[in-house]
């Protein structure tokens, strides 16, 4: 059943593995999904959280793989939420980040991608800058609905064409790059 995909996104997140299917689709890679819930490690760093889920997700598996991991960081918050991102939206959630965000709202969107098979463990990084809206617009997951894009008026959630420019695409077009000529 699973003999037709090249590689498999594990993540316990639908909403990513729909996008980063769209975004593969384009690339000509057919991305397969394993839903699981991976160790997420404490750390201030994104990517040694993603090399540590891509450790997890191999060890379960032992199939050649891709996971994610986000943070959005907003300047006048020290980068606040950052690596803790999944964790402040569980908790304060968009409601809470607009009452902290006064002035300035520049942020950025960062995602790490890595894809873990038997020979590589590779990392790929996609960043976004933006501003975080006033209020909530649009419905979309995740903090969707508060981020607008540079050079964009609308937030992610009212866009159409979030897979043509978020952090995602453009941490996957550096994948696809590198693992098409791998
Ligand atoms: P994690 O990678 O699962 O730790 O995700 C970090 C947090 O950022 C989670 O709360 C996600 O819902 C959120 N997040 C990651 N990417 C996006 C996105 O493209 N849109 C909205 N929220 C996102």
């Amino acid at each position: 059943m699973h003999k037709s995909f090249d590689l498999f996104f594990v993540s316990s997140n639908s909403h990513k593995y729909h996008e980063a299917k769209n975004i593969l689709d384009l690339f000509g890679i057919n991305l397969g999904f394993l839903k699981s819930d991976l160790k997420e490690i404490q750390s201030n760093s994104l990517h040694d959280i993603a090399i540590a889920k891509a450790r997890d997700a191999f060890s379960k598996f032992k199939k050649p793989l891709l996971i994610e991991d986000d943070g959005l960081f907003i300047d006048s918050i020290a980068g606040f939420p950052g690596p803790y991102s999944s964790y402040v939206f569980k908790t304060i959630g968009n409601k809470g980040i607009l009452n902290l965000v006064k002035n300035n709202r520049n942020s950025k969107f960062v995602s790490i991608i890595t894809y873990c098979d038997k020979n590589y463990l590779e990392s790929f990084v996609g960043k976004l800058n933006g501003k975080i809206s006033k209020s909530q617009k649009g419905k979309g997951w995740g903090y969707d609905p508060i981020f607008i894009p540079n050079n964009s008026k609308k937030t992610f959630a009212e866009m159409n064409n979030k897979n043509e420019l978020s952090h995602r695409y453009k941490a996957l077009k550096k994948f696809s790059k590198w693992y098409l000529n791998k």
